[in-house]
């Protein structure tokens, strides 16, 4: 018996079931800054460190990971919010999202935004085929934690806080 294909609005409504932190991925490439909300990140390995972000082929932010072959995650608290929207909100790597938005260079000359509670900083690993998505794997150069203070978080389509 054939399955039936689920349609797109209907896999994110299910997969929007699982819960999940928030953070900005930012990169630096050839003197742009740039960066995007992302939800789809995961840890891969502990021995190397090594997490995953899948990113939409569609989004700038796709060829600068690829051009630039390095990012940092950027953890979001839960007083991020209006964080999270600014970088959900699709725009040119000119037109400079980062405007705005507090934020220092970290090493690798990558955007760290202020009042995150994590930084993880990657150099791209590898690229893999993920369907509309690029899954990129990076290798993690540096990683602090930088503000005890509760997550945002991202549910059925709506920004969350922890409950007490
Ligand atoms: C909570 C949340 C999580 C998201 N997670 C991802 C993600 O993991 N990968 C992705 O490609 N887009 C994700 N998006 C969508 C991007 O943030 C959005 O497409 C953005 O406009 C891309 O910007 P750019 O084209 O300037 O790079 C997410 C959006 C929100 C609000």
């Amino acid at each position: 018996m054939a399955i039936e294909a689920i349609e797109a609005a209907d896999y994110r409504r299910i997969i929007g079931q699982f819960a999940t932190g928030v953070a900005v991925v930012t990169t630096a490439n050839d003197g742009l800054l740039h960066g995007m909300t992302a939800n789809a990140i995961t840890s891969v390995s502990l021995d190397p460190p090594l997490l995953l972000v899948c990113i939409d082929k569609a989004a700038h932010s796709h060829d600068q990971f690829t051009q630039s072959g390095r990012f940092t995650v950027n953890i979001l608290a839960e007083d991020q919010q209006e964080v999270s929207k600014i970088f959900a909100a699709t725009s040119e790597p000119e037109q400079g999202r980062l405007q705005g938005v507090a934020f220092h260079l970290g090493a690798n000359g990558v955007p760290l935004i202020e009042g995150c509670l994590a930084y993880i900083e990657c150099a791209v690993a590898d690229q893999f085929e993920g369907g509309d998505h690029t899954i990129f794997t990076g290798s993690v150069e540096d990683a602090t934690v930088a503000r005890g203070a509760a997550p945002l978080l991202f549910y059925q389509g709506k920004y969350r806080r922890l409950a007490d």
